[in-house]
């Protein structure tokens, strides 16, 4: 029998927490939503305080867990979460990981520490979001009809969030046929970035180019922005991954698990049209 408790999805803000909080609620199953400053909508979970833990899981069944993007010392932040989940009864966590996840990733970390937990866990490990076209990448593209980025031809199987958001919502709706499983998760087709220039050029319009750069002509890029070190260590990283062809991996599994194609790069990019729109010009 399915755990009748309700679902906490942490990062119900997020990319994935966002469509998953709505997916879970349109298959009527009892779902709780977090978010790091109390809100009447949502319980309040700040992976940084500590004291937040106990009253957000109570009562809880299910987690959906994520690992916010400038948490690296998870040992320090979601260790004692993993603990807590322990010590409030969880029976099944469904971690949201990281494609080629491997020891020098903070992912890994929380992967292990579920492995040595007493909880049933799913991990998922997606490849590069559709969505960050719609945020890290949306500036450039928008404003600058670039993306300037030092990817080289390495080819990218982006996928969609609102798909994982559906894998996480069947693990969590049934989780028994998903326990202990580690399931890659990827778009349909692996594209380099002159193939997503053209994408967007002919979605929006106007011409975007892609600007291939060296990686130390990137990290320039990025510092002279006034973006965090983390955040450029990981964009670093995120293009030595596409440029080695790393990201280039689809898998079938996605479909498999929901019985559909995974969505496109070109649908991801038609739904969100206006995220690249300058104001005042045309619809
Ligand atoms: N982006 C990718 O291409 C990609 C690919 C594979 C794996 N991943 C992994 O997926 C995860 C999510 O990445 P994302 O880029 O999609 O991020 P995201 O969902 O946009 O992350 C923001 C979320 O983190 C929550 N959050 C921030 N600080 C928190 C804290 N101290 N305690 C609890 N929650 C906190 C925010 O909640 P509030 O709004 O309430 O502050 C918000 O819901 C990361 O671990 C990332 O490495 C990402």
């Amino acid at each position: 029998m399915t755990d009748p408790r309700p679902i906490l999805v942490t990062g119900s803000s997020g990319n994935v927490g966002a469509p998953l909080v709505s997916l879970l609620r349109a298959a009527g199953l009892p779902v709780i939503a977090t978010a790091t400053r109390p809100q009447p909508e949502a319980r309040h979970l700040d992976f940084e305080d500590p004291a937040t833990f106990a009253p957000a899981l109570a009562g809880v069944g299910r987690v959906f867990l994520m690992r916010p993007p400038h948490i690296s010392d998870t040992r320090r932040y979601l260790r004692p979460f993993v603990r807590a989940m322990e010590v409030a009864g969880v029976e099944h966590v469904a971690l949201l990981s990281l494609m080629g996840v491997n020891p020098a990733m903070p992912h890994w970390r929380v992967e292990q520490d579920l492995r040595a937990s007493s909880l049933a866990w799913t991990f998922l490990r997606p490849a590069f979001f559709s969505q960050n076209l719609g945020a890290a990448y949306r500036a450039d593209i928008r404003d600058r009809d670039r993306l300037r980025l030092a990817s080289g031809r390495g080819r990218t199987s982006f996928i969609d969030a609102r798909d994982i958001a559906a894998v996480a919502a069947q693990v969590l709706a049934g989780p028994v046929a998903h326990r202990a499983q580690a399931y890659t998760l990827t778009g349909p087709e692996a594209l380099d970035y002159h193939r997503v220039a053209a994408m967007l050029s002919e979605a929006l319009g106007r011409a975007i180019t892609y600007e291939p750069v060296g990686l130390l002509a990137y990290r320039r890029d990025l510092v002279a922005a006034g973006l965090p070190s983390a955040f450029v260590n990981v964009q670093l990283l995120i293009n030595v991954v596409a440029r080695l062809g790393l990201a280039a991996r689809v898998d079938d599994t996605l479909p498999r698990l929901l019985g559909r194609p995974p969505r496109t790069l070109q649908q991801y990019i038609e739904d969100h049209r206006d995220l690249w729109r300058r104001s005042g010009s045309k619809p």
